[in-house]
């Protein structure tokens, strides 16, 4: 049997509904037993056979019996398909992804290079691993207002400055589809002898087509953080994280890694979903994608024909920071309208009931499914901007769309983790000055923390995050969101 016809098999998805459909006695949990003590609302709402497939882990013949199990067999065929040494399936989302990364990186080392705008679970990682991050700052974009991706000569500047590094932790593509130079990433990396780690959670879909960004898998990368659910289709909460051929990291230490991030009672759901995504992706995804893309294209063609509109593409490409484009996501420059894109999303619900993935004061973001047929919702989509912009008509100048660069972030007083765990409290944000932080504080635009936990807070930075609230923009991670106090750590 050829690899491409092994693809088409699901062997976990089959062997769980063998299960259910040879109505064994299920004397295990989960305690609604297949469904017949489940609550008659969830049967009605997520059906009989959703129950009756929601088995627990340590089954005879799905994840124990002989080898290889069917699990087993699922997490090498996904490996496969993206081209791993070794996939494991996450049951926590890409979240899992990263948490578990950090702890695998802290067995060879006690710091770490971290795109300054990683996700909030790569800063958990830091709290949970214990690592020293040196941050580096990602390419700004001053005219979207956006954070691009990091560039090797930014990577190599950073792993030089740090030579305790155990590894460098990246992120491509990012939600507004800008893709990195993972190629030249790495081999930065590679160069000062450590792994590098990509957080592709938004960029699953990447294998299955030549004309989308090369996956960072095939760029050479040595653990690769992929959210299967966000493009590809797997069912939410469920992804997935590949190892590297390079022998940087150790297959048994992101095993244990996996395991110690990961409940003892994984849904088989998930996992299920996980199968089967890939088999659709790796039988079907590069026609799906050709379909979606030819539909995408399409709609910003649409969306650029409406004045006020303008949308990002593969003009981005060549920008600091953009070294490919992903356009699953359709992302749309707002700037020339007479409306943010806080306010347009509002619009938007309002008009058609459009929910979108993410909006900010310049761009707003729809994001698409690989396996989409027909995508009647971007011409819904479409549709309902034509109406929003007739109803807030245009802004020329773009007034609203200037915001300054942040300021430089403080001094990493001590680690994200010593600064979680000690000893803290809430003060006014005007007696925070000098003190270090026991929580992030994020303003969008761009999204680029401008402060972390362990770092020491500037009167520069609590004017610029003030400054950013006053212009419309808003935090994240801040526990006041208005910036009245700050929780800071007790010295
Ligand atoms: C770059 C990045 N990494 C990780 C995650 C976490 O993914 P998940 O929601 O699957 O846990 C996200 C979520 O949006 C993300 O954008």
């Amino acid at each position: 049997m050829s690899s491409e016809d092994g693809q088409r098999a699901t062997p976990y998805l089959d062997a769980i509904s063998a299960y259910a459909a040879r109505v064994p006695a299920r004397l295990h949990v989960p305690g609604h037993k297949g469904g017949a003590g489940a609550d008659a609302g969830l049967i009605e709402t997520v059906g009989e056979q959703a129950l009756a497939v929601d088995i627990p882990a340590l089954t005879y013949g799905i994840d124990l019996g002989p080898e290889p199990t069917p699990f087993e067999e699922a997490q090498r065929l996904a490996a496969e398909a993206w081209g791993a040494r070794r996939t494991w399936f996450l049951i926590n989302g890409a979240s899992q992804g990263n948490l578990a990364a950090g702890l695998a990186l802290a067995h060879q080392g006690t710091e770490v290079v971290v795109q300054r705008n990683a996700h909030s679970s790569t800063i958990d990682s830091l709290v949970m691993s214990g690592l020293r991050p040196t941050f580096v700052s990602p390419e700004l974009d001053p005219e979207l207002g956006i954070a691009h991706c990091l560039t090797p000569v930014a990577l190599d500047v950073a792993l030089a400055a740090t030579p305790g590094a155990a590894g460098a932790w990246v992120v491509s593509p990012t939600y507004f589809g800008a893709a990195a130079d993972v190629r030249g990433l790495v081999e930065v990396a590679h160069a000062h002898g450590v792994a590098l780690i990509v957080d592709e959670a938004w960029g699953a879909h990447m294998a299955f087509h030549e004309a989308l960004p090369e996956h960072a898998l095939a760029a050479g990368a040595d653990l690769v953080i992929s959210s299967t659910h966000k493009i590809v289709g797997s069912m939410t909460q469920s992804a997935m994280l590949h190892l590297g051929h390079e022998p940087l990291l150790g297959e048994d230490t992101v095993d244990r890694a996996v395991t110690l991030t990961e409940s003892t009672s994984p849904s088989s759901l998930l996992f299920g979903s996980l199968d089967a995504a890939r088999r659709q992706a790796a039988v079907a995804g590069r026609e799906l994608l050709e379909h979606s893309m030819a539909a995408l294209a399409q709609a910003r063609e649409e969306i650029l024909a409406i004045d006020g509109l303008d949308v990002l593409d593969e003009r981005l490409v060549g920008r600091p920071g953009v070294h490919g484009y992903d356009p699953l996501r359709l992302a749309v420059d707002v700037r020339g309208v007479n409306a943010s894109g806080y306010e347009l999303a509002v619009l938007l619900r309002e008009i058609d009931d459009i929910n979108l993935e993410l909006y900010g004061q310049n761009v707003i973001v729809a994001v698409f499914g690989m396996g989409e047929r027909g995508m009647p919702e971007a011409a819904r989509l479409v549709h309902a901007l034509r109406e929003a912009v007739s109803r807030v008509g245009l802004d020329p100048h773009g007034e609203h769309a200037s915001f300054a660069a942040p300021p430089p972030w403080g001094e990493l007083a001590m680690t994200p983790r010593e600064a979680y765990l000690g000893a803290q409290e809430v003060v006014p944000a005007d007696q925070a000055v000098g003190r270090i932080a026991a929580e992030s504080l994020a303003t969008y635009p761009p999204g680029i923390p401008n402060v972390l936990p362990g770092e020491r807070l500037t009167a520069e930075t609590l004017a610029y995050i003030r400054g950013t609230l006053e212009l419309g923009g808003s935090i994240r991670g801040a526990s006041d969101r208005r910036l009245r106090t700050v929780r800071v750590v007790v010295e």
